[in-house]
């Protein structure tokens, strides 16, 4: 299909952004290019999220807005990837009869075959690992894993996104079947990846001009590997990827409270590296629904978790997820989770309505039984209170100084730069989504003469920051002066540059 145009969009967690990567990656070896309108696609692709309904409706509602435009070109090639297509699997093409191609999220190394296949034969098809995939654990996953180590290991530089912060995956998969959750059905099961093909995916982001790596897993802390007979465990992990020169910073998440070992927060602490940041759902303050969605601690496990990243980590920034409205959950079970929102001050937090999965247990023994504008309410309240919170903690960074990576234009800067909403669609969740004091694209000087232009980036503990600096800042490290802060940003101005961008040769050098 070399000199295809395709357009693909993605819907969903930090996985699938990176699995959109690593499709764009295949894509483009084989000499398709990218196309920001689906109009001008001759093949358009959706990778999609099954963990809320409301993310499947989504892609419903895509499906429905291009069929008139498939009916026009029917050459056109039109796919589902990712979760939704495991979930829903050939029923997509009952609902959407213009799909040509449905493909899960453990097969996507076939991608580029189907699509041949498709534009060959004119045929519906279909890549799913199927019950299967639970099934036949061993000798099934390891020659998929194979593949898909493939995959991972085939990445190229600067694709669908920006190389500066990357995703790196550690882990497939889930295991710990929360009583809500999708994901170990359309995932598999997990596997942790070998830690020398994690390391050397680092060290190939870092020759890219990678100065960020966040490493992805469901459960990402429980990540164990088997090597020469001995575990290597994530503490142990952190401490490989951290050995990698180049890597500034090194993230992590998904973490799962019940599989913390004390050991990991010993390495956050002693490994400058490794931001202060912590990304650990809690899902409820109530142990009666903590029981009922099986995540296996308690309230106060989770708080005295909480309590001791604080003592090894002082600055650490806590983030979490919440359901609100799971099956049967009462209001003095939500007080609960308002008291735990309280007491541990995250400095962000993630809020869901709960939503039914067809297939899991919750679905099928629970009664979505809280009404929908209960869980409105619910969701409103938490999120105000915790808006309170985030707003406090930010202002007391007022009149302090921050250690900034840049990442780029702010949203207002690139709008003025005329970049369409599809391309700032592809950028995903690290990319800046504030909504920010606009301005005219370029600013008067600085001290050093240069044009300036409103530039975004984060602190260690992830919260953004917007300032106006020199376009040549972007990639840098630098300070900023924080001078004011809103709820989700902080605004303010440099005062140095810790380390500048790298140069090509730079990058080449370590
Ligand atoms: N309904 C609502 N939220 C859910 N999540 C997972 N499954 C569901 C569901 N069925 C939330 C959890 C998880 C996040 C990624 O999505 O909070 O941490
Ligand atoms: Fe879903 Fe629970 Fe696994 Fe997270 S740990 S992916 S919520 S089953």
């Amino acid at each position: 299909m070399a000199g295809a145009k395709y357009f693909l969009e993605t819907f969903g967690c930090q996985m699938n952004i990176l699995d959109s990567q690593l499709v764009e990656g295949q894509l483009r070896a084989r000499g398709m290019t990218p196309v920001g309108n689906y109009r001008d696609a001759d093949v358009i692709l959706f990778n999609t999220c099954s963990v809320r309904q409301h993310a499947e409706d989504k892609v419903f509602s895509r499906l429905g807005q291009i069929k008139g435009f498939k009916q026009s070109r029917p050459a056109t090639i039109v796919g589902v990837i990712g979760c939704m297509a495991e979930r829903v699997k050939q029923n997509l093409f009952v609902r959407a009869p213009h799909l040509n191609l449905i493909c899960g999220p453990g097969e996507l190394s076939q991608l580029p075959t189907l699509l041949d296949q498709v534009w060959e034969r004119r045929e519906q098809v279909a890549a799913l690992a199927g019950s299967q995939a639970r099934r036949a654990r061993v000798p099934r996953h390891a020659r998929e894993d194979d593949r898909l180590e493939a995959l991972d290991l085939s990445r190229s530089p600067d694709v669908g996104g920006s190389v500066l912060q990357s995703y790196l995956r550690v882990q497939r998969g889930c295991d710990k079947f929360c009583t809500y959750c999708v994901v170990p059905f359309v995932r598999g099961p997990e596997r942790s990846r070998p830690p020398d093909n994690i390391v050397a995916e680092a060290r190939r982001l870092v020759g890219f001009g990678c100065r960020e790596i966040t490493l992805l897993g469901q459960t990402v802390n429980s990540y164990v590997y088997e090597e020469d007979g001995r575990a290597v465990r994530f503490a142990k992990l952190l401490e490989r990827v951290h050995e990698v020169a180049g890597i500034d910073r090194i993230r992590f998440v998904t973490s799962y409270p019940a599989d913390w070992e004390e050991d990991i927060f010993r390495v956050m602490r002693d490994y400058p590296r490794i931001m202060p940041y912590l990304h650990i759902p809690a899902q409820s303050g109530s142990d009666r629904v903590l029981k009922a969605m099986r995540r296996n601690y308690t309230a106060g496990s989770y708080l005295k978790l909480m309590d001791t990243a604080r003592k090894y980590v002082p600055d650490i920034a806590l983030a979490g997820d919440f359901i609100v409205g799971f099956c049967g959950e009462t209001e003095e079970d939500f007080q609960r989770t308002v008291d735990l929102v309280r007491r541990v001050q995250y400095e962000g937090l993630f809020i869901f309505k709960y939503s039914p999965r067809p297939g899991t247990k919750a679905d099928r023994i629970g009664d979505d039984d809280v009404p929908h504008d209960v869980k409105t309410l619910r969701n409103n309240e938490l999120l105000a209170i915790q808006s309170e919170i985030s707003h406090r903690r930010k202002q007391v960074l007022i009149g302090r100084e921050v250690e900034i990576l840049v990442e780029g234009p702010s949203k207002a800067a690139r709008k003025a730069q005329g970049e369409t909403s599809s391309q700032q669609r592809t950028r995903g969740k690290h990319s800046p989504t504030f909504s920010s004091r606009s301005g005219p694209q370029i600013r008067p000087t600085t001290d050093t003469g240069k044009p300036t232009i409103q530039l975004v980036g984060r602190t260690p503990g992830d919260l953004m920051a917007v300032f106006d600096a020199p376009p040549d800042h972007i990639g840098a490290v630098v300070k900023v002066y924080v001078e004011s802060a809103s709820a989700q940003t902080l605004f303010g101005r440099v005062t140095k540059i810790v380390s500048p961008a790298r140069s090509a040769e730079g990058i080449a050098a370590h």
